[in-house]
């Protein structure tokens, strides 16, 4: 047998789809003395694709990207665009936007002159950068603020001036480093639409990074999930929630009821009894038992016992918080039936077919 080499197409996380790569990492790595920042990652992005790179602090989310747009070199590894190695080229080469958390506008500058400023020093006349300016105010629905000054606009509006800024470029790649995150909730949720209908209409490539796992479910085309400087899994919104590959990535998404034991005779003997798994899950050794909260139901014949200590009223659902009998947190999620008042001993049951059985940790 040939051994796995790091290069295998089957090893390079890629697209289901036969659409057009826009972009390409190779081994790509980046040391800093001792520390792994990026840890030889393959990906591939592909055109008009809407990408998350997701992931705990210091996994390596924000390395990756400024790899890609040049603002730091790799250790090591290979980057293409449009099918040309771009490794070393100089960032504003590229063709690639970027936006920060940090939006930096000049406060002495008006909001048009903010967003011309880049094609003024590149020396473009004043006419082609008004209707430039113009264009890209629109895109972000401040068409009416261009005499603007930063500090008349409110959060939100000057998260969407640094956008605008970008796309006055015409970018083909906008990479996005947690432009939300400084924004309240409300606000977030309205850019995060904004930002999905500028992809639609637009047809650029966007990658995207966040730590918050419900803003990359909401926005991506595709998800990867990184660790340590390695992407440990990817896949579609979906698949990430439904086919979690490692107990890692089963907690990171959404929320998850995880039961660690030892398999026999096909069930897992836990410090809350013997659950039941999956059918054709009967190898012997340790593994995880993952139960997504709307899997769970209160059912008297449930295998796991405990007692409510909470019920959080959500409108559509009632969220149930049971202590297990060996003293475990489980969240469950009821969406009809009677709700069980706090206090009352219960019992908990599942499909067995729909629980997740995972051997991996990462
Ligand atoms: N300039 C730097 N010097 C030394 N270590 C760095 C530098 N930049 C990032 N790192 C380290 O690399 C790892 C990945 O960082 P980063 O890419 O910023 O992660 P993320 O964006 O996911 O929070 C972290 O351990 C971080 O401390
Ligand atoms: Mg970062």
């Amino acid at each position: 047998m040939q051994p796995q080499t790091k290069l295998q197409p089957e090893t390079v996380v890629a697209p289901q789809s036969a659409r057009t790569i826009k972009l390409s990492a190779r081994d790509l790595s980046r040391y800093y003395g001792e520390t792994v920042a990026l840890d030889r990652v393959d990906l591939d992005v592909h055109e008009g694709e809407f990408l998350t790179l997701l992931g705990p602090s210091g996994s390596g989310k924000t390395t990756l990207l400024q790899t890609i747009c040049g603002l730091n070199l790799p250790s090591r590894g290979q980057l293409m665009i449009d099918g040309t190695d771009h490794t070393h080229t100089r960032p504003e080469k590229r063709g690639i936007g970027v936006v920060f958390q940090n939006y930096a506008l000049f406060p002495h500058l008006t909001v048009a002159e903010n967003i011309g400023y880049p094609l003024n020093v590149r020396g473009i006349g004043a006419r082609e950068i008004a209707q430039r300016v113009g264009r890209s105010l629109e895109t972000v629905g401040l068409g009416h603020a261009g005499n603007r000054f930063p500090n008349e606009l409110s959060g939100g509006q000057q998260q969407r001036v640094a956008l605008a800024r970008c796309l006055v470029y015409d970018p083909s790649i906008i990479l996005m480093d947690e432009p939300l995150s400084a924004l309240d909730r409300k606000l977030r949720e309205q850019m995060q639409m904004e930002i999905k209908r500028i992809h639609r209409e637009t047809d650029t490539t966007i990658i995207f990074v966040t730590h918050d796992q419900e803003e990359a479910l909401a926005l991506s085309e595709r998800i990867c999930l990184m660790r340590d400087g390695r992407i440990v899994q990817a896949g579609t919104p979906s698949e990430m929630y439904d086919t979690p590959n490692s107990v890692f990535v089963a907690d990171f998404i959404g929320i998850s009821n995880i039961f660690e034991g030892q398999v026999s005779d096909g069930a897992l003997d836990t410090p809350d009894g013997r659950l039941p798994l999956p059918p054709g899950r009967d190898a012997a050794g340790r593994g995880s038992l993952v139960l997504r909260p709307e899997m769970m139901r209160i059912d008297p014949d449930g295998p796991i016992s405990g007692t409510v200590t909470d019920t959080i009223y959500a409108g559509a659902e009632t969220r149930l918080l049971v202590t297990t009998a060996s003293g475990k947190e489980v969240i469950l999620r009821v969406r009809s039936g009677p709700i069980p008042a706090v206090g009352a001993a219960v019992r908990i049951g599942w499909d067995r077919e729909r629980g997740r059985f995972l051997t991996r940790e990462v």
